[in-house]
């Protein structure tokens, strides 16, 4: 099959199983891919639901003055319940889309920026053709056709470009949202929804005076990652909330591109965590604070209800130290790429002002959810690691040595259909002037149970500061990987073989190569 004519997809139904890869019949062909087509026409899928998405360029107000030039996703119900896309109105972020397990959706992808790009459903698991892989990337005018059935469990995840080289600034952009997983067990929990669910995305962002987004591009922020100096939630600086004396369900998502944040409320109350990257916990989890890396969700319950009429909270980030040491990032710093605002640094992110008496009746469940036994960690916990260690060479962040490439499979990133593994990330630092760094680690496709972290005590001394915050009791596709540690965690290859990513969530680090394709064959 030529390349362009991988370009548009129609899901046919007729998977035909060549080579292990899932291969759609495109129905496309030349160079114009562009409408029209007739979806469902000739095709067995039957989507529930059925969405238009569209990239393009925007204006917003963020900042008094100029509006912001960014970019965009919009959205259109084509077949479904209108309320499974909710917009963000004066938000730069695309909307929140509401779908069900079980469901089969269908979006039709088209975008208008002067570059390619492909959507990534982060945290689904869908077959691999779905997955947003940029060896997909379409140009302007051309239509990609995702057709998948959902089926995670409920849950907080998220889409955002995948253009390999460009996610960090695309991202940057503007182009994220969020998507929002519900279930039955979930349901039957009465957790606080509709206007007691509240959603923040945590993203960092740098205006120029005239309040346009700077990305400073270059080796330095390749190897640092970029940090903004202004914290933005929804697309707003430091927004404030008035709420009531209620429960409330806060969904969290740091869509940063290399920020780390260390979360906590500012009047003392503990967090308390009842769901991960990939869904509910088992129960719920409370800790002083919660230390979320780029690409991770966190499910949170604000109880608002022993709080005066007139208080405020606050959601600020800790300071904190240690992800990144060594010479190299000095270097970095000299040469010009630091931010005004390091790793580690304390924010200010949003404030709530309880301004309403209201009663509420919740009751936070003992009990959220029950993992499948399968998964406990003891079955698998003494197998052979297939290990993945971090490394660095001639100024870049590789991947046992390797960096991306579009097509390439090495023979230790083969795996079989159906099979378990323990996979161990291995952040042991070393060359290039001793440089270390905190690694969100991402695998596409499917949700991990983290086993172990190891670390010499020596190293763990310098980020003791974040450890407390650390969310590996649930479901996760994400999981940050500090300087010195092996994390082990648990995969299982279930479902859909294919070729699917795995990479640094620090997306400078993702677009100097820190990616790498895995497949599974079956
Ligand atoms: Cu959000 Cu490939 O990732
Ligand atoms: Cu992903
Ligand atoms: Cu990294």
């Amino acid at each position: 099959m030529k390349r362009r004519d991988l370009l548009t997809w129609m899901g046919f139904g007729t998977l035909a199983g060549v080579g292990g890869e899932l291969l759609f019949r495109a129905r496309a062909t030349g160079d114009a891919l562009s409408m029209p087509f007739a979806p469902g026409a000739q095709s067995s899928f039957a989507p529930d639901v059925e969405l238009a998405l569209h990239a393009g360029p925007g204006d917003v107000q963020i900042l008094p003055g100029a509006r912001t030039h960014v970019w965009t996703y919009t959205g259109r119900v084509v077949k479904g319940p209108p309320e499974t896309l909710q917009e963000l109105p004066g938000s730069y972020l695309g909307p929140i889309i509401r779908v069900r397990t079980g469901q089969k959706i269908r979006i039709l992808f088209t975008h208008d920026l002067p570059e390619p790009t492909i959507v990534h459903w982060h945290g689904l698991h869908v077959p691999a053709p779905m997955d947003g892989h940029p060896r997909f990337m379409i140009a302007r005018g051309q239509t990609y056709v995702y057709e998948f059935e959902v089926i995670n469990r409920a849950g907080t995840y998220w889409y955002h470009p995948h253009h390999h080289n460009r996610t960090g600034p695309q991202v940057y952009a503007g182009l994220a949202g969020l998507l929002i997983v519900s279930d039955e067990a979930e349901a039957a929990l009465d957790l606080p929804s509709g206007t007691d669910e509240l959603c923040w995305v945590i993203q960092d962002r740098e205006f120029d005076r005239g309040n346009q987004f700077i990305y400073r591009a270059g080796m330095p922020t390749a190897m640092n990652g970029f940090l903004g100096d202004r914290v933005l939630v929804n697309g707003q600086e430091r927004p404030s909330l008035a709420l009531g004396t209620r429960a409330y369900r806060v969904r969290l998502l740091n869509g940063s591109n290399s920020r780390i944040y260390k979360l906590a409320w500012d009047d003392d109350t503990p967090i308390t965590l009842i769901g991960t990257d990939g869904g509910l916990l088992e129960r719920p989890g409370p800790r002083p604070y919660l230390t979320l890396a780029p690409g991770e969700r966190a499910d949170l319950i604000l109880d608002l209800r022993q709080h005066r009429v007139g208080a405020n909270v606050g959601l600020r980030s800790l300071p904190f130290s240690g992800v990144e040491s060594g010479m190299g990032m000095g270097m970095g710093r000299m040469m010009g790429s630091a931010s005004a605002l390091p790793n580690g640094a304390p924010l200010s992110i949003l404030t709530v002002q309880v301004q309403r008496r209201e009663t509420s009746r919740f009751q936070l469940p003992v009990r959220l959810s029950t993992f499948d036994a399968s998964w406990q960690p003891e079955e698998t916990g003494r197998a052979t690691p297939r290990l993945f260690a971090v490394t660095s060479g001639g100024m870049q962040w590789l991947l046992n040595g390797r960096t991306f490439d579009m097509e390439s499979v090495a023979s230790n990133e083969t795996v079989a259909l159906g099979s378990k593994e323990v996979w161990e990330f291995a952040n042991l630092g070393g060359g290039m002037m001793g440089m270390r760094m905190a690694h969100p680690l991402h695998v596409h496709g499917r949700q991990f149970r983290i086993l172990s972290r190891q670390v010499d005590p020596a190293l763990a001394k310098d980020w003791e500061s974040l450890r407390g915050g650390f969310t590996d009791e649930g479901w996760k596709d994400t999981v940050l990987v500090m300087p010195g540690e092996r994390v082990r965690v648990l995969m299982h290859f279930t479902r859909y073989p294919g070729l699917f990513l795995y990479h640094c969530h620090n997306l400078e680090h993702e677009d100097m190569g820190m990616m790498r394709n895995y497949r599974v064959t079956g």
